[in-house]
């Protein structure tokens, strides 16, 4: 297969980055005949003294944006003798953010076009820095419009002056800058009569030859995420997936992890060709000599230099039209492990054009912030900065799907190291043994006034006389000590929440059976909660109708509510989400707090 190179270009229209690429594919031959045609008739219809509008080649893009309809990127398709292309065009404001990391998150390297005349611009550092949290390592300065500073050599050593400042910030393995004409074609696809000052390559030569192989990947040890476990017969189980980094041999040792057992490989199949080893990018199907615990989102290792880990820090590039809110739950796709996982904190926003870093608490879309990020599981992960494949991750929302963020591990944050859970001697099977019963936790939601604390009240009381052990939270009670520095915004009803499930948890440890009575409005939350508190979770939907709860109004807080006094009142200026399928549904307005009582005792066959 002929070498491939995908490339992305960065710039803005007035830069002349249609220009630019029309006149690559012109001057060198890449356009059919009639593709020719039309240009050179269309050109002759629009411009004035009849030279070529090499820009009317993209025009079909540029018509549909002119005309509004979203463009992510796209992508066009070419080759030479040398190589083949494929470019990525993606427009280049700052509204755009979002479309220019899909195109470079599949490019290896990116031109980046300067207005010679301009020099290096805001945007010029966004570009390089959008591209680089994306992964590219390669990038070629075309200096544009040559011609009108007179093709003049000092214009150009002052803009490579400034951009080589730059570009030292960033982890960078190969540039170069190429002085060039878009409109009038010098050193596009051969070397500027015009500049023979300039010994360096014309553009097109520059893409042919540019290496972009990533030689440390193949020395590197193994790396190779499964993706897929394969049983054609009860003979065979093959571990498919692409190798990430290094290579496999037959008989060689590895390493299966999380759980890190070992293994000696069997055999190695490429489709269906036995082979002896396979390197670097190769998709492969592994069979080992024995039987081991292997599932998609495990990662075959040797010599691994990441980690095992369930909290790291990391650079998310932020897409979605909802702000990012920390403390919210997202599915975390790393590898090709999906996993629950929470954005615990911000720590700043980094200025996308300057790459300043500015305090902030929430994220809007096509901003870039620096965070932690817990996942709900250990998972095998590596800095970005050292394999792609494990370093990088999307956040994708768990109600809408979409995909709300993209983002690169910095590195872990070595809780899971400094930190290792201590196995005490008095179990938690010990201790509710002891107490001669199944912890649970029985979660109580609905609006304010449905009979939540009431209920939970009168059910504890029932509980005791039963001989059980337990212990009520209420929401208003904890928020006048362990949650007293919250309020009701969404994000502190996220926290109060959290926390709440963690001490439910702690105390089912300790044997008892704890009753919440939080008005819990969001579904997520709820969902968090029974993820954090696990076996013994029971949620109690008190369906009280909104109207009822209105009218015995007990703290009058519905009647401020209405009056605009209490912002955010769940009901009335705040959602509450019902759940979908609760455990047990009461409804205190249609039967006395007794009645309610029992339903739940004898469908918790405590009676
Ligand atoms: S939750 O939404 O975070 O679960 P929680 O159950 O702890 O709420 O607290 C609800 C109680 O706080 C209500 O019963 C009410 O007494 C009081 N409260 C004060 N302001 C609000 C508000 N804006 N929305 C709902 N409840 C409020």
């Amino acid at each position: 297969m002929m070498d491939l190179l995908k490339f992305l270009t960065c710039g803005s229209v007035d830069d002349g980055k249609s220009t630019l690429i029309g006149h690559m594919l012109y001057d060198a031959k890449l356009l059919y005949a009639d593709q020719r045609r039309a240009l050179e008739l269309d050109s002759r219809l629009k411009s004035r003294d009849g030279s070529l509008d090499y820009s009317l080649i993209l025009d079909g893009l540029m018509a549909e944006r002119e005309q509004g309809i979203t463009i992510d990127v796209a992508y066009r398709y070419f080759s030479t003798d040398a190589r083949s292309f494929i470019v990525a065009d993606a427009p280049g404001h700052e509204e755009y953010t979002r479309n220019m990391a899909v195109g470079a998150s599949f490019a290896d390297l990116a031109v980046i076009l300067v207005d010679v005349a301009k020099g290096v611009q805001r945007q010029t550092r966004r570009h390089i820095r959008i591209c680089n949290l994306m992964g590219i390592r390669h990038f070629v300065f075309a200096i544009n419009k040559m011609d009108l500073v007179y093709y003049n050599r000092n214009h150009f050593d002052g803009v490579v002056e400034e951009l080589e400042k730059i570009i030292a910030g960033f982890q960078v393995e190969s540039y170069c800058s190429i002085p060039v004409s878009a409109t009038k074609g010098d050193n596009i696809t051969s070397p500027s009569e015009k500049m023979g000052w300039y010994t360096g390559r014309p553009l097109l030569t520059y893409l042919e030859q540019v290496d972009i192989s990533e030689r440390e990947k193949e020395d590197a040890g193994l790396v190779m995420p499964v993706q897929r476990v394969c049983r054609p017969n009860s003979d065979y189980r093959g571990f498919q997936g692409q190798i990430e980094a290094g290579s496999i041999s037959v008989s060689s040792q590895i390493t299966v992890l999380p759980t890190g057992e070992k293994a000696k490989v069997k055999s190695i199949y490429r489709g269906d060709t036995a082979v002896e080893t396979a390197g670097a990018g190769c998709p492969v199907s592994v069979s080992l000599d024995r039987e081991v615990d292997v599932s998609r989102g495990c990662v075959l290792v040797s010599d691994f230099t990441g980690m095992v880990s369930d909290m790291f820090s990391a650079r998310l590039l932020w897409m979605d039209d909802e702000p990012l809110i920390p403390g919210k739950n997202y599915l975390v796709k790393l590898g090709t492990k999906t996993t629950p996982g929470t954005v615990m904190s911000v720590k700043y926003k980094v200025d996308i054009n300057d790459g300043t870093h500015v305090p902030a608490d929430v994220i809007y879309k096509n901003e870039i912030a620096d965070c932690q990020i817990s996942l709900s599981e250990k998972v095998v992960m590596d800095k970005f900065s050292r394999c792609g494949a494990l370093g990088g991750f999307i956040l994708t929302d768990r109600v809408t799907n979409m995909t709300s963020a993209c983002g690169v591990i910095k590195h872990d944050l070595r809780r899971s190291d400094n930190l290792v859970w201590q196995e005490t001697d008095v179990t938690r099977q010990m201790r509710a043994a002891q107490k001669g019963q199944k912890p649970l936790t029985l979660w109580f939601t609905g609006l304010s006034g449905a009979g939540k604390s009431v209920l939970s009240n009168a059910l504890e009381k029932r509980l005791l006389a039963l001989g059980k052990h337990t212990m009520l939270l209420d929401g208003d009670n904890v928020r006048m000590g362990l949650c007293r520095n919250l309020g009701f915004t969404h994000q502190d009803r996220i926290e109060n929440i959290r926390r709440v499930a963690e001490v439910s948890k702690l105390m089912n440890d300790a044997g008892l059976i704890v009753l919440t009575a939080f008005i819990s409005p969001y579904r997520q939350d709820r969902e968090n909660a029974r993820r954090i508190i696990g076996d013994g979770f029971v949620e109690i939907y008190v369906s009280t109708p909104l109207e009822v709860c209105e009218q015995r109004d007990v703290k009058g807080l519905y009647a401020k509510a209405r009056r605009g006094e209490i912002p955010n009142f769940t009901g009335i200026s705040s959602d509450y989400e019902p759940p979908v399928e609760p455990d047990i549904q009461v409804d205190t307005s249609k039967c006395t707090m007794e009645e309610a009582v029992e339903q739940i005792i004898s469908r918790l066959g405590l009676d």
